[in-house]
């Protein structure tokens, strides 16, 4: 994630040129030294160190990308939210709500602006998907699917990295994935979680453990010894929401098969309009009755949409997810240099955090838990 917020600020003068934002890589942080060398020599930083006290005491950085593990991510922000430098935060923005809501604190009173990796509400399709909601052509929101299904640890050998331990991940699939679909049910409905009920299950209860810190899922080495996993792999939830509407939201993070299956479909009483990541550029919809034609209509993305029009020189050329992070580098520095109110921030970030400890909850009781009001 550290080098695709990097590419993200790298593109931002030819995407979105009439900002006249030209971001200038000041330092990155990281413990690992191949990291640091990565940072300057490849990734164009104007230098490298191995703590973040450094990137904040530095009087030329003036914004803070934090792409760190989960467990670091409250450490950053409140150290960012102390040197009054805005934040752009990856998604779970803490291991816990307690951990969330004290981002969203401690960025509220310093009166920073903040910006939470919730990539996929970016997607133009998207866009126009909850354009669509608000436009009342879709009539009343009955209900919505959303699942997030991924192979990334599928593997029995897969090494047991901070995503597994409860004190440095948070809940499993459910802060790494999850919340991204809570995101997108929120965003594209315009409607808050009132309830929901869950169950969770640990599919790969042991893998090996590292004998040397590495990146990503995989770019470990591993030993014969194992360790237990101490979140969860799966989730399925029902919920309420507090316009009416009922939603199902399923997760995994072990699914072979699918390897990045993410979506969402919206129904109402005069329409219905679905969305896949597979097919990022596409979305379907069915608008009334349609008589003997009734059924979804695929539309390819084109200008008009989100800001499609940014990326691609004609209509039907595909995006990719690389972009979606640099709509969202967008919306943050817009945010923080301009004062617009464009990104999703730390106070989606904490909602999303609610929702998750309220299906923990109701994993645990095996019952309906309320999701407390976000204000
Ligand atoms: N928005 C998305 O779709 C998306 C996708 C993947 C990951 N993420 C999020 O991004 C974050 C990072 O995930 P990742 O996959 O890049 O993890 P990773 O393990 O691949 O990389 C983490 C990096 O942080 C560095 N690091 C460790 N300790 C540090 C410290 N004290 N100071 C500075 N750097 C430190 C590591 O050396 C490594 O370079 C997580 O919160 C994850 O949930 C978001």
């Amino acid at each position: 994630m550290g080098r695709l917020h990097t590419s993200s600020y790298q593109r931002l003068a030819t995407r979105f040129p009439e900002l006249a934002i030209k971001p200038r890589l000041v330092v990155a942080a990281d413990p690992l030294i191949e990291n640091q060398q990565a940072a300057v020599e490849q990734y164009g930083f104007e230098k490298a160190v191995s703590s973040i006290d450094e990137v904040l005491a530095d009087p030329d950085v003036e914004v803070v990308s934090i792409c760190s593990p989960n467990f670091l991510h409250r450490d950053f922000a409140l150290k960012a939210a102390a040197a009054g430098k805005p934040f752009w935060i990856e998604k779970p923005m803490g291991v816990s709500d307690e951990e969330s809501v004290e981002i969203y604190r401690a960025a509220s009173e310093a009166g920073i602006a903040t910006a939470v990796g919730f990539n996929y509400r970016h997607a133009p399709a998207v866009e126009h998907l909850k354009a669509l909601v608000a436009s009342g052509r879709l009539g009343r929101i009955t209900n919505v699917r959303n699942w997030l299904i991924a192979d990334y640890a599928s593997s029995e050998d897969g090494p047991l990295t901070w995503r597994y331990s409860t004190e440095r991940a948070g809940a499993g699939v459910l802060g790494d994935l999850l919340s991204h679909g809570i995101d997108l049910v929120s965003y594209v409905t315009g409607q808050q979680f009132s309830s929901v009920t869950a169950m969770t299950e640990i599919f790969i209860p042991e893998r090996p453990i590292p004998t040397k810190m590495g990146v990503g899922h995989g770019g470990y080495e591993i030993g014969d010894e194992v360790g237990a996993v101490e979140n969860q792999d799966y989730v399925a939830a029902l919920a309420r929401l507090d316009g009416g509407a009922v939603a199902t939201l399923e997760s995994s993070r072990v699914a072979r098969g699918d390897r990045s299956d993410y979506a969402i479909e919206v129904f109402g009483t005069e329409g219905s309009a679905r969305w896949s990541f597979f097919r990022m550029n596409e979305f379907e919809v069915q608008i009334g009755d349609g008589g003997l034609e009734h059924g979804y209509t695929t539309v390819l993305a084109s200008g008009g949409h989100g800001d499609y029009e940014r990326f691609q020189p004609g209509p039907g050329i595909p995006m990719s997810f690389d972009d979606l992070k640099t709509i969202e580098a967008k919306q943050f520095l817009s945010d923080a240099v301009l004062g617009t109110t464009e990104a999703p921030s730390a106070r989606d970030g904490f909602r999303a955090a609610t929702v998750v400890e309220a299906m923990v909850r109701s994993a645990a009781s095996g019952r309906w838990e309320d999701v407390p009001v976000v204000d």
